[in-house]
């Protein structure tokens, strides 16, 4: 039972939400272009030169997403300097929850111990982490909640085909790991634009397993519970959806793109990656990237990137960072954080 008061009433002005914390983790386990030479059809060549992936991580086989999560999680709230019961909501955004129910956020609960928090989960694949930031604010920003956890993890091994080259080869475990809380006198996330396009839905998809097609031994033996992708037309759609996200949330803050010390999108190809670079007009130097070791890890991608950027110093309080994602959905999004 909640013990918080709830406060709404008794302040009703929108408060700021920062990022205060995080975290992330990923497998040890590293798959290398070369051992998928020996799995399907490939080269390293063309591995490196279509995608710029070099190398991506895989969970064992008793590593779950929410054990990824959970992991990314306690980094999070160390970096935060807060304890697991001071949480009071967890939203997981993940395409490969553990299960179909309960959801992955009530076990990374459980696993954290996060004893009075509420927890969900939220689907919009890649752009799940941008999408669960936007939600997880709102419920800071509105004072409903002092302190929420967002976490992006993927265990995306677990629905590739490791017999299709055209996807096998793109995809990666791990997990992103944020704390939002209100700083005072700082002012956090500026804005988040989110976007969607039902009508392409079949560009990117998992076809079996819903309720659409549950699970028969026709399904399994058709292949139908691996992603699959027409490769060609989600690259076209990622780059110009991902190019107005960021125009759009860049321009509702009135800000310019070189105003920006980090952009960090979606880590789905390095192509995708600088075309949209190229398009904002951004320097190399701005663009983050980690797709060459970690390949696609969906709606982990920009948490992680996020984390790395911290720890490296990239982003540090006071500058601006520019998140910006694409996924299936289709689904695309940005956020402007001063962080
Ligand atoms: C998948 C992707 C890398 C393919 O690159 P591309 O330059 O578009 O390549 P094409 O689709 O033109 O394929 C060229 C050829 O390479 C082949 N090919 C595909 N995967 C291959 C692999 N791993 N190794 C070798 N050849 C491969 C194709 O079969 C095709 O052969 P064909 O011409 O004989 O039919 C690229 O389209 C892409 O990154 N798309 C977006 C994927 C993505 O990011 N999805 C997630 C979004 S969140």
């Amino acid at each position: 039972m909640r013990t918080t008061p709830h406060p709404r009433t008794s302040r009703p002005h929108l408060r700021s939400v920062s990022i205060t914390g995080v975290g992330s983790y990923v497998p040890q386990r590293i798959l290398t272009n070369a051992e998928l030479e020996r799995m399907v059809e490939t080269t390293d060549e063309w591995i490196t030169s279509r995608t710029g992936i070099r190398e991506r991580r895989i969970a064992a086989s008793d590593e779950a997403t929410s054990d990824l999560a959970t992991a990314a999680a306690r980094r999070a709230l160390t970096a935060a300097g807060i304890t697991a019961a001071d949480l009071d909501l967890i939203i997981v955004a993940t395409i490969t929850p553990d299960m179909m129910f309960p959801s992955t956020a009530c076990l990374v609960q459980q696993k954290i111990g996060a004893v009075r928090a509420a927890a969900f989960d939220l689907e919009a694949a890649c752009s799940g982490f941008v999408y669960a930031l936007d939600v997880g604010a709102h419920f800071v920003q509105s004072h409903t909640y002092n302190t929420v956890l967002v976490i992006g993890a993927e265990k995306m091994s677990s629905v590739v085909d490791w017999q299709d080259r055209n996807t096998c080869v793109l995809f990666g475990d791990g997990a992103g790991a944020a704390v939002l809380q209100n700083r005072p006198k700082a002012h956090g996330l500026l804005t988040t634009c989110l976007g969607s396009d039902g009508g392409k839905a079949k560009l990117l998809e998992l076809p079996a397993g819903g309720s659409a097609v549950p699970a028969t031994v026709e399904s399994v033996a058709g292949r139908l519970h691996y992603l699959r992708m027409d490769g060609k037309e989600t690259f076209k759609s990622a780059v110009t959806a991902m190019v107005s996200a960021a125009n759009e949330a860049l321009g509702r803050c009135g800000l310019t793109v070189d105003q920006v010390r980090c952009i960090i999108p979606h880590q789905a190809n390095l192509r995708i990656l600088t075309a949209v670079a190229e398009r904002l007009g951004a320097t190399d130097e701005q663009l983050f990237v980690n797709v060459d070791r970690y390949g696609n890890t969906s709606a982990a991608s920009v948490a992680i990137a996020l984390d790395e950027a911290v720890t490296q110093g990239r982003v540090v309080r006071g500058d601006l960072v520019l998140l910006v994602v694409f996924g299936a959905g289709l689904t695309w999004g940005a956020a402007v954080i001063e962080w």
